[in-house]
């Protein structure tokens, strides 16, 4: 098995160039079955769920090459209306294959999503949405069965602003006959760069706050497209310099996509400072204790929170993080305490009570985010840290090693006996 070993204690100093933002990579990546033509899609991260998602579209009559352009896919024969229950079981966004299916193909048969560490994760939402737009749809023998003459515009309004469902209802809609109206849907970063590349293949969508208008077209056509940063990924090196008492800029991050995160930042006593190009944090000693709240974007990210919670481990007082949008987002607290944090959970809150030093110890990655807490703690304990189930942490983050390594990091990947 894989792990990673930490010799932590030391700060992080310098600059580390940020990628591509996964969670617009695999809904752009599902856009191109909306057309036969080739989309180009530019700064594409090297993660396992983008080759995940690029192999499921490889079995439903898509190709997809990355060359120096990007990453290009194109049509290598038949749309096929079913998807590869593998890649579906692997990872919940290849659900968002359901929509462009059916509004291309009049049929679809896509495996259910498992759940996960974060809790249940239905897909109501999604199956509301589309036979509001006209589909029949069955669940049977574990995959959704979908038909559709054709997709008609329709009126739907989301009980809560979910980013998998709202995507799923933009690239059906586009090419749905007549007007649909979504209310209360999700404006995180990652939906409104899908919009950007959906306006491009031809799309005609407008967003006035949470309302989202799209007027069905016949066709969409070829487009390339520039994927904007990854908000997380920035998030997530500034947090590991602000808790080693280092110095990171996080080059190409976009400052304007987390405001929420650089207030709670500024408020535990970092200074923060940004331009167009980058973000850059300086530790002022031991973070002051904060209290936080997860919610929908423009609100702080539920996919910074564990980051956030490990920083807050060594505060000088007790912090309190509230998770909204999931119903169990702390399986990282266990690591934690392996590496002598103190916590305390109530429901949907988890209580830390900062200490002055973190120490090493041997953990596993729960999921994706809170693997990446585990390495900030690891990263700002003193003495060794071994991380183990690497696996989630390749799925968000592309050269991790070598990107804490240029910030000064003692890390390594290698096999444990
Ligand atoms: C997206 O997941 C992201 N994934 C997640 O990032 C992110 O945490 C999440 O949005 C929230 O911001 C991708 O974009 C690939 P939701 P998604 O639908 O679309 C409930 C990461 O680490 N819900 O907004 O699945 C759901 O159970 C991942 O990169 C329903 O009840 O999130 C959850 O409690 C983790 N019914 C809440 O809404 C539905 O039909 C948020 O889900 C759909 C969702």
């Amino acid at each position: 098995m894989e792990i990673l070993q930490i010799e932590g204690g030391s700060p992080l100093e310098g600059r580390v160039v940020i990628g591509g933002a996964k969670n617009a990579a695999l809904p752009a990546c599902i856009a191109s079955l909306l057309t036969d033509e080739p989309i180009i899609l530019r700064r594409v991260p090297r993660l396992r769920d983008v080759s995940m998602i690029l192999f499921t579209l490889g079995t439903m009559g898509k190709r997809a090459v990355r060359d120096d352009r990007g990453v290009i896919i194109s049509s290598s024969g038949r749309l096929s209306h079913e998807a590869n229950a593998y890649a579906v079981q692997q990872m919940r966004a290849s659900f968002l294959v359901l929509g462009p299916l059916i509004a291309r193909l009049g049929r679809a048969v896509v495996p259910l999503p498992g759940g996960c560490r974060l809790g249940a994760r239905p897909i109501d939402l999604h199956l509301m949405a589309l036979r509001a737009l006209g589909a029949s749809i069955e669940e049977r023998c574990g995959a959704v069965h979908a038909r559709a003459e054709r997709l008609r515009g329709a009126r739907i309004e989301f009980p809560f602003p979910s980013v998998g469902a709202t995507e799923q209802v933009l690239m059906a809609a586009s090419l749905a006959e007549g007007e649909t109206v979504l209310e209360n849907a999700s404006i995180e970063p990652e939906v409104i760069d899908l919009i950007a590349l959906l306006r491009r293949m031809g799309a005609e969508i407008e967003v006035v706050e949470r309302t989202m208008r799209i007027s069905g077209r016949e066709r969409l056509g070829g487009a390339e497209h520039r994927l904007i940063p990854d908000r997380h990924e920035a998030g997530t090196f500034l947090l590991a310099g602000a808790a080693t008492g280092g110095s990171v800029t996080a080059v190409g991050a976009d400052a304007s996509t987390l405001g929420a995160f650089l207030d709670a930042l500024r408020e535990t006593g970092a200074s923060v400072e940004s331009d167009a190009e980058s973000i850059r944090v300086e530790a002022a000693g031991r973070p002051c204790p904060v209290d936080l709240v997860t919610s929908p974007h423009p609100g702080f990210p539920t996919d910074l929170q564990p980051q956030f919670a490990a920083y807050l481990s060594l505060a000088s007082g007790r912090s309190h993080v509230r998770e909204t949008i999931f119903e169990s987002r702390f399986a990282y607290a266990e690591g934690l305490c392996v590496l002598g944090t103190r916590v305390l959970r109530d429901g949907d809150t988890l209580s830390i009570e900062g200490v002055d030093t973190l120490h090493g110890g041997r953990v596993q990655a729960p999921d994706i985010r809170g693997g990446a807490a585990l390495v900030i703690a690891g990263l700002a304990a003193r003495g060794v840290t071994t991380i183990g189930q690497l696996v989630h942490l390749d799925r968000g983050y592309g050269d991790l090693v070598q990107k804490l390594e240029g910030l000064g990091a003692s890390i390594e990947r290698r096999t444990d006996a």
